[in-house]
């Protein structure tokens, strides 16, 4: 029988927990943004600076050809956790944003073109916004929105619309950054394809939270950030399908992404190589490698049912005090919903309400967590308060919250309703 899931003992292996702020022992809710890491990660890097730092690839000696294996494994590893099939197809980028640029640069370069359609939906982070407005500026091609339904789920009768004018990408994200939203990948993958459309899924915050299994929802290309799953910062991936990768040319030019190089020409080596020029963040690699062992040996489904645990225990505390408003899918939808509340007291600005919830040792976002379109549309004003959880959290933390929820209103002298 699987050991039941002890958050206490979890909690040991993050140091930055028992460290305390403005005198208080921390409450970290702000795992959306980047998340805490392991002992265990902290030493894999540690123990590559330490025991055997150096430069990949080329190495004839020991200390090299154990870097290069560490790092190569951590794709192999990568490509396990995605059941992508082949590490051919894990491309290391520096973080889901350079893997949502590279797809523009490279695969939008080449297929997009005056006049297309590029589709995403209304509530994506910039990261999956921006890099597509640059493309379409470039193509003299058009950038449209899927519009949400309750503002909070993709609207899929506007969906199926919007895939019928036959838009050349669909870039979605699978889980709302703002609105702790999961979005059917699978399905809205499958409507895109039949549609003719290329899809791009951003997993920034669901390969955290939940398995991901990339060739079941069967995109094209799928991005995620390290630092947002117990990794290091600076490293990221891109998951493409090898034949769309083989194709694409790459975006960067140097060292390690060559076959060969004359005074003429060069010729690109195997994939994934092919994407990625210079000296890669070996430490980065290192360090990813062990976060996904350190997630694996918890279990995904351990992690998604603690996760969705707080979520509703969360949006029950919350929902006790009438002064607050609760943005997002609430306690009725709570299997539609993972990682994020954002949530306001009325006429309290959220940066209030983040700084003297630092004032009570808790750490959570205010602003509008890099999605203003989104964020303006929903609230009117482009910020919220959002308090993010992750494995190590437990209950107790959701009632400090709570509590620092009641010492902003005291301190601010806002009434319930
Ligand atoms: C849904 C989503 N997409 C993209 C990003 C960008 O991540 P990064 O800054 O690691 O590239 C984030 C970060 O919060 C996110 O939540």
């Amino acid at each position: 029988m699987e050991a039941a899931y002890d958050v206490d003992e979890i909690r040991r292996d993050f140091p930055i927990l028992s460290t305390k702020v403005n005198g208080k022992p921390l409450v970290y809710l702000d795992s959306a943004a980047t998340s805490q890491k392991p002992i265990q990660v902290i030493d894999a890097i540690s123990n590559y600076y330490r025991t055997y730092n150096s430069n990949i690839h080329r190495g004839m000696y020991d200390i090299s050809i154990k870097a290069t294996e560490e790092y190569e494994r951590s794709k192999e590893l990568a490509a396990k956790f995605l059941n992508a099939g082949s590490y051919r197809s894990i491309v290391y980028t520096k973080n889901v944003t350079d893997s949502i640029n590279l797809v523009a640069l490279s695969w939008g370069e080449a297929n997009i073109k005056e006049g297309d359609t590029i589709l995403v939906t209304a509530m994506e982070h910039h990261s999956n916004i921006v890099p597509w407005q640059l493309l379409a500026k470039r193509k003299k091609a058009r950038l449209e929105y899927v519009g949400l339904k309750d503002g909070m789920f993709v609207d899929m009768e506007d969906l199926k619309e919007k895939l019928g004018r036959g838009p050349k990408l669909f870039a979605f994200t699978h889980v709302s950054n703002v609105l702790g939203t999961i979005n059917p990948a699978k399905e809205m993958t499958e409507m895109a394809h039949k549609a003719g459309a290329t899809v791009l899924v951003d997993g920034a915050q669901a390969a955290p939270h939940m398995k991901v299994d990339v060739r079941d929802i069967g995109c094209e290309f799928y991005g995620l950030s390290s630092h947002k799953m117990l990794g290091p910062a600076g490293i990221g991936v891109l998951y493409g399908k090898e034949e769309l990768l083989e194709a694409m040319e790459p975006v960067t030019g140097g060292g390690d992404m060559i076959r060969s190089v004359s005074f003429d020409e060069s010729t690109w080596n195997e994939l994934p190589w092919k994407f990625e020029a210079g000296t890669p963040n070996v430490e980065g690699g290192i360090g990813f490698g062990a976060a996904i062992e350190y997630l694996n040996r918890v279990g995904m489904s351990r992690i998604t049912e603690n996760d969705l645990r707080l979520i509703k225990y969360a949006l029950k505390r919350l929902g006790e005090d009438s002064s607050i408003q609760v943005y997002g899918p609430g306690l009725e939808h709570a299997d539609r919903k993972i990682g994020a509340i954002p949530f306001n007291i009325n006429h309290v600005h959220p940066h209030d309400v983040a700084t003297i919830f630092n004032s009570e040792g808790v750490a959570i976002r205010a602003g509008h967590h890099c999605a203003m379109p989104l964020v303006t549309k929903l609230i009117g004003e482009p910020a919220v308060s959002r308090m993010s959880f992750y494995l190590y959290n437990k209950e107790e933390e959701v009632d400090r919250a709570v509590d620092a929820i009641e010492k902003v209103k005291k301190v601010l002298r806002v009434m319930s309703q």
